[in-house]
């Protein structure tokens, strides 16, 4: 018999949003934070350029809510934006009140630019450790709250839904099944860049979220907008470390394997374009010179300004025998952030009772085709406290404390070895990268669909205990939803480029929403 435990409120990862909906939550309430690695291991924690916040003295909130509209090329939920942006800075100062020291300038807070930001709003911290710093100060806030359990190396692998209503979720620790009963369920997962063969995010960000809330029958939405960054460190048997856009904003010059700077060749902005246009400029660049990569140029700017500006991506690229104040920085695009996921509404509830949504795992319409740069720490700010809000006042509603369920699993896990785990991991990620990344047609997009169905359909039918596996068949349902998403939109728009339709055409203001059938099939509607 597997463990029972029971809660007021779960909370499925431990990132900026989680936490932030655990702060909220645990002065008065039983919640606990199950998170599948250690508590800091997120996209989060790795965070460099900075959160966007309206709050210099040359900013106005109006201003930042036209930047990320204009960003999201004509497809965000503007009510979302507006709480984004005006609900902001007091996330923002709050978070200063416990403790997070954000970089100045002798007493006043340093702002810096990024792509598509029409002023100096960027807050960071220690240079380019801007999410580490955030990710500390929350934990150490949730740490003093004494109804917050933290639950490490503790995998969600399936939500509890019974007649529309959420009722926990199933977690696995170590080999055991452990049945979470919660009055409310908050996913913060994150986002699925796992899925890419070339991404920045961490091990840990497989999509899980996403694909768990399909299974229970969630609304999925716009998953076609993926967020290529254009910067990423590029050399053999190297990780795509993060070249942070900020290092564009101090005044950094990408140049193509024949040392010419390109970029105002495509867009009046030049590298401070938005993200897609710079992604799909290198990759042109890299086709027109059949090179694998461009060259991110610092080496005009002092040395020590350097060192003390971006100390981390400094000594990193410095480990992999790369020195950022002398030598030009090979680099080219990898899978960066998704705008799509769990359809929410401003308030964060899913179509499903009981289950909640925030930060990259949701998609509240906020970044709409495309994501404005540091938009997302923010995000899991504002989003994660109103979805901590909303689940407190569902639970406060809630009249039936009897939420526990008799469920039946199978007695033993289903079991895939080790190098089928491997052999199809690789063959997704490498399937998602060449025929549903930066630039993808119709012809790639079909032969992505002909490729993971099979993977989808085999993994569907398993249950299954081992960690690797799990992530696999919940990556292989993202690439799948992603892959059909992007089949259905037939037009160009923000972050997603298709070769055989560039330009918006009809109908390209409408939203693609994604559900499964009883069947396990995909069922698309528009919006
Ligand atoms: P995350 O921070 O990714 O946290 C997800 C959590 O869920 C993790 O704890 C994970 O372990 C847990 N989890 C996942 N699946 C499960 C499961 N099945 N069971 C239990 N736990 C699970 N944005 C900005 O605004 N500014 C920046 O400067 C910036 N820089 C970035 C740099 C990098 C390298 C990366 C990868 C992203 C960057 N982003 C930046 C994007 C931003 O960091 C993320 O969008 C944001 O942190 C997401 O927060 P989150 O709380 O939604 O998810
Ligand atoms: C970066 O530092 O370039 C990442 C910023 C972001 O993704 O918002």
């Amino acid at each position: 018999m597997s463990e029972e435990i029971f809660t007021d409120i779960l909370i499925i990862g431990s990132g900026v949003a989680g936490l932030r909906a655990a702060v909220e939550i645990g002065e008065k309430y039983n919640v606990i934070v199950a998170t599948k690695d250690l508590p800091t291991e997120s996209s989060t924690e790795y965070a460099q350029g900075g959160v966007a916040v309206a709050l210099s003295d040359e900013d106005e909130i109006g201003i930042h809510f036209e930047d990320t509209i204009k960003a999201g090329d004509g497809l965000c939920n503007e009510e979302a934006v507006k709480i984004l942006v005006s609900e902001g800075p007091e996330r923002i100062i709050e978070l200063i009140q416990w403790g997070a020291e954000f970089d100045k300038e002798g007493s006043r807070l340093a702002f810096s630019i990024e792509a598509a930001h029409s002023r100096r709003r960027i807050l960071h911290a220690h240079g380019d450790s801007t999410g580490r710093e955030i990710e500390k100060v929350l934990i150490n806030k949730v740490s003093i709250l004494p109804k917050v359990i933290k639950a490490s190396f503790t995998m969600a692998v399936d939500l509890i839904v019974d007649e529309g209503r959420c009722l926990g979720a199933l977690l696995l620790r170590g080999k055991e099944i452990i049945k979470c009963f919660a009055k409310a369920t908050i996913l913060a997962t994150g986002g699925a860049g796992q899925v890419y063969a070339r991404t920045t995010n961490p091990r840990v960000i497989t999509g899980d979220g996403m694909a768990m809330a399909f299974r229970a029958g969630a609304y999925l939405k716009d998953m076609e907008f993926v967020q290529f960054h254009p910067t990423a460190l590029y050399s053999s048997g190297v990780p795509a470390f993060l070249l942070s856009e900020a290092m564009r904003g101090e005044g950094g010059i990408l140049r193509n394997i024949s040392g010419e700077p390109f970029m105002k060749n495509y867009h009046p902005m030049g590298e401070l374009a938005s993200r897609d246009i710079v992604s799909r400029a290198i990759i042109s660049e890299m086709v027109k010179t059949g090179s694998t990569h461009v060259y991110l140029d610092m080496t005009h700017l002092e040395g020590d300004f350097l060192k003390r500006r971006f100390p981390t991506i400094y000594s990193t690229c410095l480990n992999y025998n790369f020195d950022i104040t002398k030598q030009w920085i090979p680099v080219s695009p990898a899978a960066h952030f998704i705008m799509g996921g769990v359809e929410t509404d401003i308030n964060c509830r899913t179509n499903i009772e009981g289950l909640f949504a925030a930060g990259e795992v949701a998609c509240t319409g906020v970044h709409g085709a495309n994501r404005l740069a540091s938009n997302s720490l923010l995000e899991g700010l504002v989003y994660g406290y109103r979805a901590a809000k909303s689940a407190i006042q569902y639970i406060e509603d809630f009249k039936n404390t009897d939420f526990k369920r008799e469920i039946v699993l199978k007695k033993d896990f289903d079991f895939i070895a080790p190098s089928e785990i491997k052999e199809m991991t690789q063959k997704l990620k490498q399937t998602m990268w060449e025929k549903v990344g930066v630039i993808r047609c119709g012809e790639s997009l079909t032969i992505a669909q002909s490729v993971i169905t099979p993977l989808y359909e085999k993994l569907m039918r398993l249950f299954l205990g081992d960690p690797l596996a799990i992530e696999l068949k919940n990556m292989v349902t993202v690439g799948l939803l992603i892959t059909t998403a992007a089949l259905q939109r037939k037009n160009s728009v923000g972050a997603h480029y298709r070769t055989d339709y560039k330009e918006k055409l009809p109908n390209w203001s409408s939203h693609i929403r994604l559900k499964k059938s009883d069947k396990n099939n995909i069922e698309i509607s528009t919006q």
